[in-house]
């Protein structure tokens, strides 16, 4: 099993692509990462076994959506403390997800996280490809430590 799981939400799959390239972040650290849907989560079994975690959903109407508020009520009963974790989502102009998701991994879940939320409007601009690698470097640092 591969130490890292990232699991995300998306309508229209920004997210999903976010999703990718921290998965290819965490490769390049040396570390293997496995990234799923949330949606193909059903039980809090299906989290066991790793020892990273970095959830993430696009903001909607100022919120997550649905599917990532469902998997956090069940993240809550697989004791994810001091695991390594981070959170990400692509937005529009608001984006409270992705710091919604890290606050509840942090305070909530007390897992060990990195320095705070990936935030990217949109993968062209603002060098969004190269931040959601480094993001994921970050989490692979953890993991090789
Ligand atoms: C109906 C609708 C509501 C949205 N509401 C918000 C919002 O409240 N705040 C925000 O920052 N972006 C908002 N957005 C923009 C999305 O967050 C943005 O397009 C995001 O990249 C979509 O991610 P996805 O492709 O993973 O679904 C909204 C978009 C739509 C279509």
């Amino acid at each position: 099993m591969p130490p890292a799981l990232i699991v995300y939400t998306t309508r229209a799959e920004e997210t999903k692509n976010i999703a990718e390239l921290i998965a290819e972040g965490i490769r390049f650290s040396g570390a293997e990462a496995k990234v799923v849907n949330a949606n193909e989560i059903k039980k809090e079994s299906a989290l066991e076994g790793y020892d990273a975690f970095v959830f993430g959903s696009p903001t909607y109407h100022g919120q997550m959506m649905q599917g990532m508020k469902t998997l956090l009520f069940l993240a809550e009963k697989a004791n994810l403390e001091g695991k390594a974790g981070g959170s990400f989502g692509t937005f529009g102009w608001s984006g409270e997800a992705p710091d919604r998701i890290y606050d509840t991994m942090k305070n909530i879940f007390m897992m060990d996280m990195v320095s705070g939320p990936l935030r990217l409007k949109s993968l062209t601009l603002g060098g969004g490809i190269q931040m959601a690698q480094d993001y994921g470097r970050e989490i692979g640092e953890k993991l090789v430590e």
